[in-house]
């Protein structure tokens, strides 16, 4: 079934999968891999570049001549998106919600919002006091209105098509795991396209790895009943069993005081990653993402006898935004 979905090749797949020896050896706990989904190759990698594999063909074939999607200033998927975009010849309209309270200069100008202009991306800037989503329906009605053929890609990717890169993901871990064994898949969730995806895949490939997502944004409830809705419309699709809302697990003790800011978790982890591992992690989903792991490990909820598999999402490309909140 996952074969009948139209697909674009955009990035280097399958990712690596490797050892994180120096970590494991250091937190004493799981053997730890990291699944370079951060390599994946469209405009620096990350995660949605699978995603964009599903949706760009469904843009095509819709006779775009837009793609609008919306994210935070630092959003990876706008990035991703403007990229792909170029690629394939199409106009591409971002338009940024301001999430961040009191943010510098360079959260506003460098990192993803540099490289969107540079893809050649229109940027729209959602005004403080506007709702994203209104706000962007209402520039979307507007541009209908005048006979622009628009498709619009919803936060982060987030829907069941976008989903389905990563259902192919579990798919890569899955045809490796003879070697590997393993007993857990941890990554950050945000807009919940990625657990899904996963968690489709479970159903899909009648698979057992559990999938813990550490949420960046949302409270355990809220996410997991987003991560639901989304898993739900891509079994539908891909017609496989639905998922039981049992099978679903999120962490939310790693947002700190909310999306985007940073935390001691986080600056921790990235830096630990940097230095032990020379691997970047980012400061809004990966360094949060192993954060909450090393947190889990520390509390014995993973232990020496598991072998955990951390997708490392990609978004280092926010790092450079982020400087001033390794110097305090
Ligand atoms: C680097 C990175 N990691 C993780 C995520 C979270 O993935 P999802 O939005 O599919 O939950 C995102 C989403 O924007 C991201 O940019």
């Amino acid at each position: 079934m996952l074969e009948k979905f139209k697909k674009i090749n955009l990035g280097h797949f399958p990712t690596p999968i490797e050892h994180l020896k120096n970590i494991s050896q250091f937190l004493g706990g799981p053997n730890i891999f990291i699944k370079r989904d951060d390599c994946s190759g469209l405009a620096t990698g990350g995660n949605k570049t699978r995603k964009l594999e599903f949706l760009m063909p469904d843009a095509i074939n819709k006779k775009a001549e837009l793609v609008i999607t919306i994210g935070a200033v630092q959003s990876n998927h706008a990035r991703q998106t403007a990229a792909a975009c170029t690629l394939l010849g199409l106009k591409c309209l971002i338009i940024l919600e301001q999430r961040l309270n009191d943010p510098p200069e360079s959260y506003m100008k460098s990192g993803n919002v540099f490289l969107d202009k540079l893809f050649g991306a229109e940027i729209v800037l959602c005004p403080k006091n506007e709702n994203v989503l209104d706000y962007s329906q209402k520039i979307v009605q507007d541009l209908q209105s005048k006979g622009t053929n628009i498709y619009f890609i919803p936060g982060g990717g987030s829907n069941e098509i976008g989903a389905l890169g990563y259902v192919e993901c579990l798919n890569e871990i899955i045809k490796e795991n003879s070697k590997y064994n393993f007993t857990q898949i941890v990554h950050a969730t945000g807009s919940a396209g990625t657990q899904s995806g996963l968690l489709a895949g479970r159903k899909y490939f009648n698979c057992n790895i559990p999938v813990t997502g550490i949420s960046v944004r949302y409270d355990k409830t809220t996410q997991e009943e987003k991560v639901y809705a989304v898993t739900k419309k891509a079994c539908e699709m891909l017609r496989c069993n639905i998922l039981d809302k049992s099978e679903i697990v999120v962490y939310d003790e790693y947002i700190g005081p909310g999306y985007g800011e940073p935390t001691e978790g986080m600056i921790e982890a990235t830096k630990l990653l940097a230095k032990k591992e020379a691997i970047l992690l980012d400061p809004v989903y990966s360094g949060k993402g192993f954060a909450g792991l090393i947190d889990l490990t520390k509390n014995k909820k993973f232990t020496k006898d598991d072998n955990v598999l951390f997708i490392h999402t990609g978004g280092a490309v926010s790092l450079s935004a982020y400087e001033w909140a390794f110097n305090k």
